[in-house]
C-alpha cells in the first residue's frame, strides 16, 4: 500500500527520500513523487519540470520510483534540506500524475502547503465540497488534495497570537484540519513559509520519527529508515509531531524556525487537542541486512530459504524441550483469564487467515476448546456473537491490516479477550491487543508471505499446546510435541535444499492455466495457501479445497494433464486422500503430491513427489506448506514475473 518518507535535517532531502521510496517499493504502488522546499536563494522558477509552488518543488510520476528519479534528475534534480516523498496505491481515483502524491494547496496569505498521505479521509467529498464552495481549485480525484487544501485553509485562519500557535503555524493547522476529518491517515506536511518545519500526524496508519544524526527521517515502515539510524519514535494514534532544524533554543513562540546546517530542534509531540504528550525512543527492531537483498533474485526466495533461521528464532525460549513446557512470556499477566477462556475465535485475511484455520484446527485437536477460524472481513460486519470467556486472535504479519484491526476492535468492544501473533513490533495491533505472542521472523518484504505464515503457523501451535497443557494435555504428550517442534527447523533446512528438484518439477506443468490444490484436515489450510501462493505470484488460476469437496462439483474441470497438487502425508485420512488421487488419475489429471518420506506407494501414483520429514499431523503444516511456497516461485519466475512485486498487490491491506 502507500508509503511516506520525508527528511529534515542538515543534508540533502533528496537522496533520502528517493531511497526511502525505494526501500517501500515492497509494500505496492502504482505512482510516486516527491516535494522539496529550496534553500534560499535557489531560484527555481525556470526549471520545468518539476512543477515549481513558491519555494517548493515539487515532481510525481506514474510507474516505478525509478522512473520518478529519472524525472526528476531530467529537471536537474531538486534542492533542499526538507522534503516529502510518496509512494501511492490508487483507491480514490486512477492511477494518474495528478493523483499521485504530493498535493498542495494555498492558504488565503498565499503560503503552499504540501502534503502526504496514507489511509482514507471518509468525509472528503463533504470536505471538498465546502472547500470549493471557499474558492480552492482542485486538480485530482483524491480523497489527500482535500486535506491538503483543508490544512491550507485552516493555515490561513490561524490566529498568529494564539498561543496554540507556538513554534509553528503549519503544526497548529494541520491539528486544526484533522480534527475536522473521520477516517484513518499517517500524514506528513510542509509549508514554503516555514522552511525548516515539517509536521506529521497518525491516526490508524502506522508512521515513525526515526531519530538520525543531525536529522529527522519519517517513514510509515521502519525499512525506509533503518539504513540512517536504528533508534526512532513509533507514534501513537491522534499524535501530532513537529521536527524542525535549527539550534535549540532560538526562537520565541510565533516565530517560524531559521534554518541551521547541522541541528535539529528536540521533537515535540501534541495531540490533536494541542496537549504535549511524550514520546519515548526506542531501537528499531532490525538490521539493515535484513532487508537487503543479499545474494538472491528476490526476496521471495531469500525468505523461503531463511525459515530455518526465523523460525528457530521464534521457537528460541519458548519450547523449552528440558522442562517441558511452552514459556510464552507475552501472555503471563494473563494466564488466569486464559484458564477461563471458553472459546477461540483467530480472524486475519489471505496467507494469515490460513494461518487462524490451522490454529482452530490445532486448538480443538490439542487443547479442545472449541474455536474457529474466521475472515476478518466477514466478521466484523456479521454483528458476531462473543460469548463470556470467548478470546479472539488477531493474526497478521503487518499487525496493520484494516479489515482484521477492525474484526479485533469489534470482538473487543463485544468483551472478547483480544490477543494478537503479529510479526511487526510495536504495530497498531500489537499495541491494541490485551497480550500477544510477536513471530520474530524479522521484516517480510516480499508481497507473497512465506516465513510469516511459517511464524504464525509455529507461534498458534506453541499456544495450542500451551493452552492443552492447562486443559488436558499429559506431560508425556507435550514432551513428544516439544521434541519434534524443536527439530522442525532442521526439517525445513532439509526442504529448501529441495528447491532445484521442484524447480524441475514446475517446469514440467507450468504452462498449465487452472490448477487444483487439495488436501484433509491440517492439509487443507495448507492446500488453500499453496493455491494462494501459486495465484498471487504466477497468475495462474488456482483452487484450494478440502480433497471430498473435489467430488462435489470441481471435479468436472479435471481434464487431462491439469495439475492437481495434493497433501498427502501420512495421518489420519491418508486413505482417504490416496482415493481422490485415484479419482483424479483415472480422469488424466497430473498428480503432484506432498508425501512422507518413505511412502514408496504413493509414487505409483503420482507424476511429482516433494518429501517431508514424518512428524505429528499437528506439526505439518509447517513443513508441508514449504514444498509449495517453492513450486509457485518456481512457477512464477518460469512464467517471467516479477515476484516481489506481483501486479495490483500491496504488502499490506490498509484500506477496507
Ligand atoms: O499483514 P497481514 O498478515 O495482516 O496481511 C494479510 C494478507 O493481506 C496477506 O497475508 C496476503 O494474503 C499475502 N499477500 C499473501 O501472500
Amino acid at each position: 500500500m502507500c508509503g511516506i518518507v520525508a527528511y529534515v535535517g542538515s543534508g540533502s532531502a533528496l537522496p533520502v527520500l528517493l531511497e526511502g521510496l525505494k526501500r517501500l517499493e515492497y509494500r505496492g504502488y502504482d505512482s510516486a513523487g516527491v516535494a522539496v522546499l529550496a534553500p534560499e536563494g535557489v531560484d527555481r522558477a525556470a526549471a520545468s519540470p518539476p512543477q515549481v509552488f513558491g519555494d517548493l518543488q515539487l515532481c510525481k510520476a506514474v510507474g516505478r520510483v525509478a522512473v520518478l528519479e529519472d524525472a526528476v534528475a531530467a529537471a536537474g534534480g531538486v534542492e533542499g534540506a526538507l522534503g516529502i516523498a510518496h509512494t501511492r496505491w490508487a483507491t480514490h481515483g486512477k492511477v494518474t500524475e495528478a493523483n499521485a502524491h504530493p498535493h498542495v494547496g494555498e492558504s488565503a496569505d498565499g503560503a503552499t502547503i504540501a502534503l502526504v498521505h496514507n489511509g482514507t479521509i471518509e468525509n472528503y467529498a463533504a470536505l471538498r465540497t465546502l472547500l470549493e464552495n471557499k474558492g480552492h481549485a482542485f486538480t485530482s480525484e483524491t480523497d489527500t488534495e482535500v486535506l491538503a487544501k483543508l490544512v491550507a485553509e485552516m493555515y490561513g485562519k490561524v490566529d498568529t497570537r494564539s498561543e496554540d500557535v507556538g513554534f509553528s503555524r503549519l503544526e497548529h493547522a494541520l491539528r486544526l484540519a484533522l480534527r475536522e476529518v473521520t477516517g484513518a491517515y499517517a500524514v506528513a506536511a510542509v509549508c514554503d513559509a516555514e522552511p525548516c518545519t515539517l509536521v506529521a500526524a497518525r491516526k490508524g496508519s502506522p508512521l515513525i520519527v526515526g531519530v538520525a544524526d543531525g536529522a529527522y527521517v519519517v517513514a510509515s515502515d521502519g525499512s525506509a529508515i533503518v539504513s540512517h539510524t536504528s533508534r526512532a519514535v513509533t507514534l501513537d494514534d491522534g499524535q501530532v509531531v513537529r521536527l524542525q532544524a535549527g539550534p535549540a533554543g532560538s526562537l520565541q513562540p510565533g516565530q517560524d524556525a531559521p534554518c541551521a546546517a547541522g541541528w535539529v530542534r528536540p521533537m515535540h509531540t501534541t495531540t490533536l487537542e494541542n496537549e504535549a504528550v511524550s514520546h519515548e525512543v526506542a531501537d528499531l527492531e532490525f538490521e539493515l541486512e535484513q532487508i537487503e537483498l543479499g545474494d538472491y533474485p528476490h526476496y521471495m526466495l531469500k525468505e523461503i530459504m531463511e525459515q530455518p533461521a526465523t523460525l528457530r528464532t521464534c521457537l528460541r525460549g519458548r519450547v523449552d524441550v528440558r522442562e517441558g513446557r511452552i514459556v510464552l512470556g507475552g501472555l503471563n499477566a494473563l494466564s488466569r483469564e486464559l484458564v477461563r477462556a471458553k472459546r477461540f475465535v483467530f480472524t486475519g485475511q489471505g496467507t494469515a487467515y490460513h494461518a487462524g484455520l490451522i490454529g482452530e484446527y490445532l486448538m480443538e485437536d490439542l487443547a479442545k476448546l472449541p474455536s474457529r477460524a474466521t475472515y476478518a472481513s466477514e466478521f466484523r460486519y456479521r454483528n458476531p456473537l462473543i460469548e463470556a470467556g470467548t478470546v479472539i486472535v488477531a493474526v497478521s504479519q503487518s499487525g496493520e491490516t484494516a479489515d482484521t484491526m477492525a474484526a479485533l476492535q469489534e470482538a473487543k468492544e463485544r468483551g472478547a479477550l483480544a490477543l494478537g501473533a503479529v510479526n511487526v513490533v510495536g504495530s497498531t495491533m500489537a499495541r491494541e491487543t490485551d497480550a500477544g505472542v510477536y513471530l520474530r521472523v524479522g521484516p517480510e518484504i516480499g508481497v507473497a508471505s512465506t516465513k510469516a505464515f511459517v511464524g504464525q503457523v509455529a507461534v498458534l501451535t506453541m499456544l495450542a499446546l500451551f493452552m492443552g497443557k492447562r486443559r488436558v494435555m499429559s506431560q508425556a504428550d507435550m514432551e513428544t510435541y516439544l521434541e519434534h517442534l524443536d527439530r522442525i527447523p532442521e526439517h525445513v533446512a532439509s526442504l529448501v535444499r529441495q528447491s532445484d528438484y521442484i524447480k524441475g518439477k514446475a517446469a514440467e506443468v507450468v504452462d498449465r492455466d487452472n490448477w487444483l490444490f487439495l488436501g484433509r484436515g491440517y492439509n487443507y489450510p495448507v492446500a488453500l495457501e499453496g493455491a494462494l501462493k501459486l495465484k498471487e505470484i504466477s497468475y495462474i488460476h488456482a483452487e484450494g479445497m478440502p480433497a471430498a469437496e473435489m467430488k462435489h462439483g470441481p471435479i468436472a474441470l479435471i481434464d487431462d494433464g491439469m495439475p492437481v497438487v495434493f497433501i498427502a502425508t501420512r495421518g489420519s485420512q491418508y486413505d482417504k486422500v490416496m482415493s481422490n488421487i485415484e479419482e483424479v488419475r483415472a480422469r488424466g489429471g497430473r498428480v503432484l503430491a506432498v508425501a512422507t518420506e518413505g511412502d514408496t506407494d504413493i509414487e505409483r501414483y503420482s507424476d511429482a513427489v516433494f518429501r517431508v520429514p514424518d512428524v505429528p499431523e499437528p506439526l505439518q503444516p509447517l513443513l508441508t506448506v514449504v514444498p509449495l511456497q517453492l513450486l509457485s516461485y518456481h512457477a512464477a519466475v518460469l512464467r517471467g514475473h516479477d515476484v516481489d512485486k506481483p501486479r495490483n498487490l500491496a504488502k499490506s491491506v490498509t484500506v477496507e
